[in-house]
């Protein structure tokens, strides 16, 4: 199986008092209200904090890395290397500046392409690179990385991965419809690997872009 292609290219009112209690005391029926009034605004006080430590952390968990990034770490990877240790995948590791991630390039939501050919340039061994919310995976090319696990469908979700060549190694499994809804992936090679069943119709989606 192989497609080259071109590259080109998410208070109220208290209830009315039964007639017996009309002369209760005016303080008991004050401090009755006062009370209804305190939970009610203990109430607000909580729900209040509630909402605020939850934008806090939804901000916080959405900010703090690359969505491509925890993508990557969390879906692909163990997916790729299957049962096995892979060497190259290892790289992809936080401790690990990303730039020296091996075999991905990346690419600001701008357009501009992250500049890691520069051994000198300070991106290279910037740790911290990974939390920057505005780099997106490009392409991923491991060809001849002795990876033996599987496709995973999450490989479609990436919003700007253009090229995934992973050509000539044991990937097991299917090619996962996915692959085809992405709307940005216009240069693919998975040839050479140990794929089974038919391919889903929705692959072909990306020969159409070819055409268009
Ligand atoms: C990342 O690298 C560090 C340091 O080499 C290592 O201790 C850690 O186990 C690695 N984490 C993963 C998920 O591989
Ligand atoms: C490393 O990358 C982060 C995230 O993009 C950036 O804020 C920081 O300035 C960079 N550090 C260096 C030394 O370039
Ligand atoms: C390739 O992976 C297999 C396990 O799947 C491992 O035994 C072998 O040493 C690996 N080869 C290289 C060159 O890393």
């Amino acid at each position: 199986m192989r497609f080259i292609t071109n590259s080109q290219h998410s208070v109220s009112f208290p209830k009315r008092r039964r007639s017996l209690l009309h002369f209760q005391p005016l303080s008991l029926s004050l401090s009755d209200s006062f009370m209804a009034f305190l939970k009610l605004y203990s109430l607000y006080i909580i729900f209040f904090f509630f909402t605020v430590a939850l934008s806090v952390s939804t901000s916080e968990s959405l900010s703090s890395s690359s969505l491509d990034v925890e993508l990557l770490l969390g879906k692909i990877k163990a997916s790729l290397q299957g049962n096995a240790e892979n060497l190259l995948l290892s790289s992809w590791n936080l401790s690990v500046p990303l730039c020296q991630w091996r075999g991905l390039k990346w690419v600001f939501s701008g357009g501009s392409p992250l500049s890691c050919c520069d051994l000198s340039s300070q991106q290279w061994a910037n740790v911290s690179l990974y939390k920057d919310s505005s780099l997106h995976l490009l392409s991923l090319q491991l060809p001849s990385a002795n990876l033996s696990g599987s496709l995973p469908r999450e490989l479609g979700e990436f919003s700007m991965l253009q090229s995934l060549y992973l050509n000539i190694n044991s990937l097991q499994g299917t090619v996962p419809p996915e692959l085809g809804y992405s709307s940005s992936l216009s240069d693919i090679d998975l040839g050479d690997n140990l794929f089974s069943g038919a391919l889903a119709p929705s692959i072909w989606n990306l020969c159409d872009k070819y055409y268009m």
